[in-house]
């Protein structure tokens, strides 16, 4: 049976043929990542294997970073052998991921927390809405605001790096675990995300990690299975394999860590399960090739918690960085040794791994640190995230810490209220007839639902609970919370100013059973407000679409004599909503995981102090068998390289799949209400450039690739009113709808434009978007480029993806 150390000692031995590693299960190497015959006529279906490229390219800096990449030549010019080794290898110590200091060369190492919603293993910080409900304000500065308010947290307990944000999964399942800690079911819409989190992180100071990179869609089996899970011997199944075409990788999922590369993103996680069939943390095409070689990008690839599998065949891939640093998940087994570490070192000395690959991993990871000025008066880890720590617990450390610096500093600052408004502004109003909403000052109000009232298991979110409204789901991605307004105690302070009656019901199971009529006393409600939660976790995909603990006949059941149920979701993200249609359900809302603020933002919105503005960042089918793609959860086979997960569907993940097939949803991405109407009128499309080509100009890779392909060559217009009686926001979107020409497969609608915009009752603007040479471009597979095709394209302005206004041509290649 192989030890731990014996799997290490045997990837290390593979180094001089580093490359054997990475050509998955089937061993060839020849056949290209684009799935074509030489002859470039005929695309195979076969995938499954990906292909070698090395090596590993090094750190150009581009001009951004120039002068940081000075002084990280100079600081790596100090460095000892040994130094070096342990700059690129996680250790035990106060933060989830920590580099040793090096207080020789007043480096204070590096702390890298998580979370994208919050600094996680942290007090006194604050619990921001998640991803998911971000995205639904589709705000470009909202998402910069949240991302610059929480790396200012980061950067106030003392690290460096924010293990944030999140662009796989992108949402192809929509049972998908952790969909919520990422943004959208669309590449566009992620990739505008991912750059505005980025440059907030940055902006404050922080190091921002796109994570989890590549193809990361599902949770079940995301690592290997051992016979023996205790010393992670004997690989029972290797983890699943995500395999996809080059297409698919283009414009799905590279698409938004493109924009990352672009917004200049310090680090880049990779993933834990395979791709392809090699484990993505050592899948030389994708770190090597379309990453570092292809995206130009200038900072450093650290794995997963134990997303390594091997030293030098990683290192030779791409991965500069192991995290946590020990073996197996979680890094559990320090004292197993490391992939890294030691044998680093050991591989230097021997000849199987060149130092100036070394040095390139410490150069890319310093550059960063320099360009974000982290050498100079950056704060100190605060102590008590150390005491916080579960993952390195001081009795794990192999060394001492320094701590100066306040114990259990509040980091918080103002940022309750901007949670506060965000989540406002990023609900979702689905439904809303007879005036349910906004509410008229109701004087008997009834609160139904176990999502309603205080959580009673404490604030740390780590498991599903019962009684407790859902802020955040659990896993690495949710916080610490500080404080929670809950839905009831703030409907409870707004309806004591009118004077109103509130009584509540939070027991789900006396909900739907028939002893609630009884209940009622003295008058019936003149509104039935209804919460609802779905929880969802790190290490688990869903098992349904609905909402949990029986939410379906709690709104029936309430809906069975409340001709005024209003409902409110706090999910992770898709709920079928059986009853949507049910005349005594007047409105429905969509509130995802609002942050710490929960209770004060829906009041804002159900009594009309917010106008909602929220749009669906997925689609809403009818039922939970409509949606493709599920994960892959189970094999009828034994071997060890069987977990498989087949991405046949291409481009077609949500609204791209239902409009491919025309497939009846019940409500579309994109789509959204709002207390009042807008119009969209008089579009124009104008080109920005002469003499469109069909391929982009060949020019110097950049952060972001070939920058011609962010150029923007055309310019889309239209007029936006407000026809109704109240101020709002609103969001037109652009969808592009490529000629005849463009290869099959090609969705019919792709969302390429979208704006928020505040309009006064009556007021009207005129909105632009402008669409870049990628935006109109396919993935060629064959020439390996980003193609403009010939003929007309369809440009369709609307208020989501199946609700257009406008419509117009261009034509940037005559056909
Ligand atoms: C594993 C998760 O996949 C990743 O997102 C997280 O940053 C690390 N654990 C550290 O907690």
């Amino acid at each position: 049976m192989a030890s731990p150390r014996s799997i290490l000692l045997s990837s290390l031995l593979l180094a001089s043929s580093a490359t054997a590693q990475d050509f998955g299960s089937s061993g060839r190497s020849e056949e290209a990542f684009s799935y074509i015959q030489p002859e470039n006529t005929t695309i195979l279906t076969q995938y499954g294997s990906s292909p070698a490229v090395y090596p590993s390219p090094n750190i150009t800096s581009d001009g951004t970073w120039a002068s940081a990449l000075v002084k990280a030549k100079d600081f790596l010019s100090l460095l000892t052998l040994e130094e070096k080794a342990y700059m690129v290898t996680g250790a035990p110590g106060p933060c989830v991921g920590n580099i040793y200091p090096i207080p020789r060369l007043n480096f204070s190492g590096l702390c890298l927390q998580d979370g994208p919603l919050s600094i996680r293993v942290a007090d006194y910080a604050s619990v921001f809405e998640a991803g998911v409900t971000a995205a639904s304000s589709w705000d470009r500065k909202l998402l910069y605001e949240r991302a610059y308010a929480m790396g200012e947290e980061f950067k106030g307990k003392g690290a460096q790096v924010a293990l944030a944000p999140v662009a796989g999964p992108l949402g192809r399942s929509a049972y998908g675990g952790r969909n919520w800690e990422g943004f959208a079911a669309d590449p566009y819409l992620t990739g505008v995300a991912m750059e505005e989190s980025i440059k907030g992180f940055q902006d404050a100071g922080v190091q921002a990690t796109a994570k989890h990179y590549i193809a990361n869609e599902q949770e079940t089996m995301r690592n290997p299975e051992y016979n023996d899970n205790a010393t992670l011997t004997d690989v029972l199944y290797e983890a699943v394999s995500a395999n996809l075409d080059d297409r698919t990788m283009h414009e799905l999922y590279l698409w938004p860590f493109a924009n990352a590369v672009r917004a200049n993103v310090a680090s880049v996680m990779c993933s834990y399960q395979r791709l392809n069939g090699s484990y993505a943390c050592q899948n030389s095409k994708a770190l090597n090739g379309l990453l570092k070689e292809e995206l130009g990008f200038q900072g450093y690839v650290m794995s997963d918690w134990g997303g390594t599998h091997s030293g030098v065949a990683a290192i030779e891939a791409g991965l500069d960085m192991d995290m946590p640093g020990g073996i197996g998940m979680y890094g559990l087994y320090p004292e197993a040794g490391s992939f890294f570490g030691g044998n680093v070192t050991t591989a230097v000395n021997n000849g199987t791994l060149d130092v100036s690959r070394l040095d390139d991993m410490i150069l890319r990871i310093m550059t960063p640190y320099y360009a974000l000025n982290q050498d100079v008066d950056f704060p100190s880890v605060d102590e008590s995230g150390a005491d916080l720590n579960t993952f390195s617990p001081r009795s794990t450390w192999l060394r001492d810490w320094n701590f100066t610096g306040e114990y259990g500093r509040d980091v918080r600052g103002d940022h309750g209220s901007i949670i506060r408004r965000h989540a406002a502004e990023a609900t979702i109003l689905l439904k809303n007839v007879n005036n349910a909403l906004p509410l008229k000052a109701p004087k008997i109000i009834a609160v139904f639902g176990n999502d309603a009232g205080d959580d009673t298991q404490g604030f740390l979110n780590q498991v599903d609970f019962e009684y407790g409204t859902l802020s955040a789901g659990g896993g690495s991605g949710t916080g610490r919370l500080t404080y929670l307004s809950t839905p009831l105690n703030a409907i409870n302070n707004r309806a004591s100013q009118d004077g109103a009656l509130v009584q509540y019901w939070l027991n789900n199971t006396l909900i739907e059973s028939s002893e609630m009529p009884a209940l009622w006393n003295p008058k019936t409600p003149e509104v039935c407000l209804v919460f609802l939660k779905t929880w969802a976790e790190e290490g688990a995909d869903r098992e349904h679409l609905s909402t949990d603990w029986n939410g379906d006949d709690v709104v029936e059941s309430v809906a069975s004599y409340c001709n005024n149920t209003v409902v409110i979701t706090h999910s992770s993200g898709i709920n079928t909503l059986p009853w949507a249609d049910h005349e005594n359900v007047t409105a429905i809302v969509a509130a995802h995981y609002p942050g710490q603020e929960s209770g004060n933002s829906i009041v804002e919105v159900l009594y009309g102090d917010v106008n909602p503005s929220g749009r669906l960042p997925y689609t809403i089918a009818f039922n939970g068998t409509d949606y493709n793609a599920p994960p892959t959860t189970g094999i009828n086979s034994t071997g060890v390289e069987d977990w498989q997960t087949w991405f046949d569907e291409k481009l077609e993940i949500d609204y791209r799949y239902f409009d491919a097939n025309n497939i009846s949803v019940r409500y579309e991405f994109g789509f959204g209400l709002s207390y009042t109407t807008f119009a969209i009128s008089d579009i124009q499309a104008e080109a920005l450039v002469d003499d469109i080509t069909a391929t982009p100009e060949a020019q110097a890779t950049v952060p972001g690739g070939n920058p011609a392909l962010w150029e923007s060559i055309y310019n889309v217009t239209v007029s936006l009113n407000n026809t109704g009686d109240v101020c709002g926001a609103t969001v037109p979107q652009l969808y592009v709808t490529f000629p005849d020409s463009a290869p099959a497969g090609t969705p019919p609608y792709q969302l390429r434009g979208f704006e928020k915009v505040t309009l006064e009752a009556g007021e009207c603007q005129t909105v632009s978007f402008e669409l870049m040479r990628r935006d109109i471009s396919y993935w060629d597979i064959i020439s390996q480029e980003w193609v403009i095709p010939q003929g007309d394209f369809t440009i369709s302005v609307g208020h989501s993806s199946r609700d257009f206004e406008q419509v117009t041509t261009i034509t940037p290649i005559a056909a």
